[in-house]
């Protein structure tokens, strides 16, 4: 049977870090103990950790997306090209991908704070995330075995943090309906964004200028995705990938 391990610390009540991960009961003290250790060198005031037992067999997929990586002049040219990519590629209007991207960099809460979660946006330009300060978060997600594919990307020059956002995206652009989604840390010093779309997992360095403590997902969506499903999907249906795209 498999367990989900969840572990988020925060500093003065600011969500800092989180990761997930899924494993056999056996692995559990290991793993519990390698996350503990990522988060060392981090100053926080409270850690939680949650293990839970799945309550339905993960969804296997065979493979990632496919990694590229774009580097530009700056920031404003990976947008540019995200934004172009969106518009040529999808059904989203160039000036609605524009209209919600520009929100992450302004923090797209309604208290212009970062949201907890990702923004979804439709082919209309509509908002459908039931909490826009929260939006939604894509949980229940890993690599079937994490070590190996950490390994072979870091071999490749990618990071821990390309692992964790390749799982998610991956999980992500696996629901039919869902288009594509574009992503930006909310660290002040993590510049590397991506655009996934079209089983492509597209970095883009810089896609933010640094030093900047915005950050945020939109999620675009066909106009009759069911959000319901779209929400149960997200958060309720274990996902385990075996192995990267190329
Ligand atoms: N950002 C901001 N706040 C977060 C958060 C996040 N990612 N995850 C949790 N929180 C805070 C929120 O205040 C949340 O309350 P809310 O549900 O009203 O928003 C509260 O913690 C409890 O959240 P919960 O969903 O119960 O957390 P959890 O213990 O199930 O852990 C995480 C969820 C942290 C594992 C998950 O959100 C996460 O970050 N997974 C890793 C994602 C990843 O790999 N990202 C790629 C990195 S590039
Ligand atoms: P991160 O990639 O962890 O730097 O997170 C960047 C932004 O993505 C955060 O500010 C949130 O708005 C959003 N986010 C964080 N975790 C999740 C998640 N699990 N699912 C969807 N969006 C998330």
């Amino acid at each position: 049977m498999l367990y989900s391990i969840k572990v988020r610390t925060s500093l003065n009540e600011k969500h800092i870090s989180g990761a997930e991960r899924i494993v056999s009961k056996y692995k559990i003290p290991e793993v519990v103990r390698k996350l503990l250790e990522r988060q060392q060198h981090k100053e926080f005031d409270f850690s939680n950790i949650k293990i839970e037992k799945l309550s339905q067999k993960p969804i296997i997929l065979k493979k990632s997306l496919k990694i590229e990586t774009f580097e530009f002049k700056d920031f404003k040219g990976a947008i540019n090209f995200a934004l172009d990519l969106i518009s040529k590629q999808t059904n989203i209007s160039l000036e609605i991908a524009k209209n919600h991207i520009e929100l992450l960099y302004k923090g797209a809460s309604p208290d212009g704070n970062n949201m907890r979660g990702a923004m979804i946006v439709n082919e209309k330009g509509q908002r459908l995330e039931k909490d826009k300060f929260r939006g939604v978060r894509t949980v229940l997600v890993d690599f079937i075995d994490r070590d190996k594919i950490t390994e072979k990307l870091i071999k490749k020059g990618y990071t821990e943090r390309t692992v964790d956002a390749l799982a998610l995206a991956t999980k992500n652009l696996n629901f039919d309906g869902f288009i594509a989604e574009f992503c930006i840390s909310d660290d002040e010093d993590y510049t590397t964004g991506y655009l996934a779309i079209d089983g492509k997992y597209i970095r883009l360095k810089p896609l933010k200028p640094y030093g900047l403590d915005k950050g945020g997902r939109v999620y675009f969506v066909k106009s009759d995705i069911n959000i319901d499903e779209l929400y149960n999907y997200l958060e309720n249906i274990p996902i385990l990938i075996e192995d990267v795209d190329g």
